[in-house]
């Protein structure tokens, strides 16, 4: 990563093309793409290699790793993490939220690092998932109402607060592609930064 103005992480990354796509477009930052599901990082990463092959996307690395348990070699790289449409107990983590989880991001941010999270729920369709979690209702404030306590506890400040207006990507990631289409579905994103450290 020497060399690089900026480490970027993308938590749950899935197939890897917002990462692949990010680290096209911005050759600076050095791109790290990390999934506890090893099979649809498969094919990124050979695309990757191929592409690192014709001296393009040196700045792009996949990770099979869960989120619960990111190694210490990440521990303070990290200047922004990006974390798209979670799902599983990537997702609970997230909404609960997490206190070990909010540690973990701690951990790994360098110093006024940044974290996104963007998530597109639907309160009907989804409601077993978040069931699971002890969630009842999802809208735009009782996700803020939910998440701003516990994650100003653990260190962050809200800096961004967005919903989607209509037709705009807020990740551009696949899952949104997916999910865009949907009149029920109602896209937010969340950034935070890391409080300096004292
Ligand atoms: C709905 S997909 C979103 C994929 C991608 N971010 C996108 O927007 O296209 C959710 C992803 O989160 C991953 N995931 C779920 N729990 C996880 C965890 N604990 N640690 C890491 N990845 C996890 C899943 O394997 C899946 O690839």
């Amino acid at each position: 990563m020497e060399g690089f103005q900026r480490v970027a992480l993308d938590i749950g990354t899935g197939d890897g093309r917002f990462v692949l796509r990010l680290a096209e477009s911005e050759p600076e930052t050095y791109w790290i793409g990390i999934d506890a599901n090893a099979k649809p990082l498969h094919k990124t990463s050979t695309k990757a290699a191929r592409q690192l092959g014709k001296g393009r996307c040196a700045n792009a690395l996949f990770v099979h790793a869960s989120a619960e348990d990111l190694p210490e070699e990440f521990d303070g790289i990290a200047d922004e993490i990006y974390i798209n449409f979670p799902w599983g107990s990537l997702l609970g983590a997230v909404l609960r939220p997490d206190f070990g989880f909010l540690a973990t991001l701690a951990r790994i941010l360098a110093d006024r690092g940044t974290v996104t999270m963007t998530t597109g729920i639907d309160p009907q369709k989804d409601r077993r998932e978040l069931e699971r979690f002890g969630i009842e209702a999802l809208c735009f404030e009782d996700l803020t109402s939910r998440m701003l306590p516990a994650y100003s506890e653990a260190g962050f400040d809200l800096i961004e607060a967005a919903t989607a207006e209509k037709g705009e990507l807020l990740s551009g990631s696949t899952w949104e592609r997916k999910l865009r289409h949907s009149n029920s579905r109602s896209l937010f994103r969340f950034r935070f930064r890391l409080s300096p450290r004292t």
